[in-house]
């Protein structure tokens, strides 16, 4: 980076409540030095109340772009110039470019999921996918699941079944995917379920730092050699529910291909460019092993 004393850098940043878990700023930084780009990523921890003057805030002081977390990114949209297609149909989002003066708004977790699950897309065609969990996260990869990758069946597994069912109401409507279905979340009932699934994806904040001995279900018999289980937590790199999975055979995916391929979609919304994924997932990993 030329030494222009911060004259012309460019700031991004991250706003939601809490903010201390997220490697966002860590991965956008990397990526900026590496790439020697002028810009720096900041975290904002803003409350609800303060969300609308937040936004009004990106406009007036020129921020070029945020990434919105917990628990803004379904609230955040009414505050919002303009949707992307996907993030409309979705009704999340966790990208805001600000486009002279502008605000809109980016779903970018639909590109992690595609990146996480491309490899699997034929195996995934027509089959039955358990997702557990109805939050922001559930909302995108439903979308993804039926937009992408075309399964036949979807069970939305969650605690709060009415959320569940909130959710599965939603993509009846808006996408005509009549399949799905809602079970609440007692993992005794749902070894058929899961036996029947070629895909189970935890959407759910279970397992999470600092939570890492909770998992969504325990009982190895959930799980074949045949299934492939994507967890969305990335902090612990292996979870509890990933590694009962793993024994039992299936093939595990962490959150981490996500979280830095959803990072690249917004890198590249903000900056033009591409982040360099190899070397910020090298470094993430290095910071996660210690
Ligand atoms: N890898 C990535 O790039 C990436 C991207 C986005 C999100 N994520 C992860 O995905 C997870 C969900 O995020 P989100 O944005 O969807 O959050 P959210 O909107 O707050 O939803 C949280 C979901 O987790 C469930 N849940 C939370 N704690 C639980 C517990 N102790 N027992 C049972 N269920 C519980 C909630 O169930 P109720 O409805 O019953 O409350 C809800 O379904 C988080 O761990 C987040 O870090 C990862």
């Amino acid at each position: 980076m030329k030494n222009s004393f911060y004259i012309n850098t460019k700031l991004v940043g991250l706003i939601g409540h809490p903010i201390k878990h997220s490697y966002s700023p860590f991965i956008n930084n990397v990526a900026f030095q590496i790439k020697g780009l002028d810009y720096i990523y900041l975290p904002f921890d803003v409350v609800t109340d303060n969300l609308q003057s937040a936004l009004k805030g990106i406009v007036s002081l020129g921020i070029t772009g945020l990434n919105i977390t917990i628990p803004h990114k379904e609230k955040i949209i009414e505050y919002l110039d303009e949707l992307s297609e996907e993030a409309a149909m979705i009704g999340a989002i966790n990208t805001v470019v600000n486009e002279q003066g502008k605000l809109k708004g980016y779903n970018t977790d639909v590109n992690g999921i595609i990146e996480t699950l491309n490899p699997f897309k034929n195996d995934i065609a027509g089959k039955c996918v358990s997702v557990l969990g109805a939050g922001g996260a559930a909302r995108a990869l439903v979308f993804t699941l039926i937009r992408h990758f075309k399964p036949g069946e979807i069970v939305i597994i969650n605690r709060t079944e009415q959320r569940g069912d909130t959710l599965a109401n939603y993509f009846i409507e808006k996408m005509k995917f009549e399949n799905i279905k809602v079970k609440e979340l007692f993992p005794p009932d749902l070894v058929d379920v899961f036996n029947s699934s070629k895909l189970i994806v935890n959407a759910s904040a279970i397992g999470m730092y600092p939570a890492v001995d909770d998992s969504p279900t325990d009982i190895k018999e959930s799980f074949t050699e045949d299934q492939i289980v994507f967890d969305m937590v990335y902090n612990p790199r292996e979870t509890k529910f990933l590694k009962v999975a793993s024994e039992a055979g299936a093939t595990a995916l962490s959150g981490l291909t996500m979280l830095v391929r959803q990072a690249a979609k917004a890198f590249e919304l903000w900056t033009g460019e591409e982040l360099p994924v190899q070397k910020v997932t090298r470094s993430l990993e290095l910071i996660l092993s210690k």
